[in-house]
């Protein structure tokens, strides 16, 4: 049957499914045109920071399994065991998939993170839409940084509260619209990454605990890349600006430095009871395989056992921004998490260096619009444990070459 839409003055337009076809194809050479099209691509990621593209290996920037362990826990005999029993949870946490494993791991989380509870999720997206959706009534406001990641930014698009967004780390701004505009609302959050996906820069977390303070606001951090990988006890970016006790909810995802699948809130008991009665995205979901959190357990004694592993990471980020400087390449971020971008002019050289470096045996992805805004194209590295000195040096010595060559070319 075909369907029935309406034009602007409301004469009734009949579209069939292949009409609906045709309108998607038009979409899609739209796309094709603004070059913005993208096509899935097979790759199998391969333990030590290396991974198989078209049958040929690789060393793999485009990662973010920062910990190395994605491939490690499960060859515990344990998370072997729990696997080979049962697969799939059955059913949502609140009816009948919430196993022994996720009672554990959800002590485990919360003893990690120094907070009285924790909530797991079936994804780090999933988290942050529903704590958010959650948190955020109708007569509240969502203060958004614009590069927050798009599971925030949909997460206040969908939430029963005001969304209001200030540009990446302008806190004068941030301070100046809730002096304006605080009295309109009756609860404010100020929703911030941890760690910006992008560029890799932490904000200044301090500096937003105090204005949240000062304007009654609440703070949630977003710690996906942060989890794991940066702060003295590697909880992140609030561990390591020392703000925890002053923030409302952290989010996590078990799915970068962790190595898995998952996400979860912390904070304090009552929060998280609030979370587990109303958080749609958690109980109308089902709930995350057993195997995967006996896996996140070994992800987490690992990470307490094993701080050298963040250690290797600093070292290779800190090296990394000074072979940047050394050669002229344009990075952003602040050198404290192991995401490097490399700024460049135009989403063709992004792309052409991109093609070249994989060429050459190098997978470092081109992030674009509409990924990123217009003009803010770059070639962006995430650093393992499983990288070296040695190739950190020759990847960016092969981007400045082939940079250079792109230029001469052209
Ligand atoms: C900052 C941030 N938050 C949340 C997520 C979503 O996490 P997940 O992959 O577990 O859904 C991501 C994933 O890329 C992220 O970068």
């Amino acid at each position: 049957m075909p369907r029935i839409r309406f034009d602007d003055t409301g004469m009734a337009i009949r579209m069939s499914n292949k009409d609906y076809q045709r309108l998607l194809q038009q979409r899609l050479a739209e796309l094709e045109d603004r070059g913005q099209r993208r096509a899935s691509r097979t790759v199998d990621c391969l333990p030590g920071g290396v991974c198989r593209i078209d049958g040929r290996e690789r060393i793999n920037f485009g990662g973010n399994d920062y910990l190395s362990l994605a491939h490690e826990v499960g060859r515990s005999d344990q998370v072997r065991d729990v696997f080979r029993e049962q697969v799939g949870a059955t059913a949502s946490a609140l009816i009948c998939g919430r196993s022994q494993w996720h009672d554990a791991l959800e002590d485990a989380l919360a003893n990690f993170e120094n907070t009285e509870a924790a909530l797991l999720f079936p994804t780090g997206f999933a988290a942050n839409l529903g704590l958010i959706s959650s948190l955020v009534q109708s007569d509240d406001a969502v203060f958004c940084d614009r590069d927050n990641h798009a599971s925030i930014i949909d997460a206040c698009r969908s939430c029963a509260g005001r969304m209001r967004v200030y540009r990446n780390n302008r806190l004068e701004s941030l301070d100046e619209s809730l002096r304006r505009r605080r009295a309109e609302y009756r609860q404010v959050f100020i929703v911030t990454d941890g760690v910006f996906s992008m560029n890799g820069g932490v904000p200044d977390l301090n500096r937003i605990c105090e204005i949240a303070e000062r304007h009654d606001a609440l703070v949630v951090v977003d710690e996906a890349h942060g989890t794991g990988v940066i702060g003295p006890h590697g909880r992140g970016a609030c561990d390591f600006c020392e703000v925890e006790h002053r923030v409302l909810a952290r989010v996590g995802t078990m799915s970068k430095a962790l190595g898995g699948l998952g996400g979860f809130v912390v904070a304090d008991a009552t929060t998280i009871d609030w979370l587990r009665n109303t958080a749609r995205a958690q109980f109308f979901s089902t709930a995350l395989p057993p195997a995967i959190c006996a896996a996140m357990l070994e992800s987490l004694r690992i990470v307490r056992r094993e701080p050298r592993r963040r250690r290797h990471l600093a070292e290779l980020t800190a090296f990394a921004h000074q072979q940047i400087a050394e050669l002229g390449l344009h990075s952003v971020g602040d050198g404290i998490a192991p995401i490097v971008p490399i700024l460049l002019d135009s989403e063709e050289l992004a792309v052409g260096v991109s093609a070249e470096l994989l060429d050459a045996g190098w997978f470092v992805p081109a992030i674009r619009p509409p990924t990123v805004a217009t003009g803010n194209v770059r070639l962006r590295l995430s650093l393992t444990v499983g990288h070296c000195m040695q190739q950190v040096k020759q990847v960016l010595g092969c981007i400045r070459t082939s940079i250079d060559t792109s230029r001469r070319d052209f």
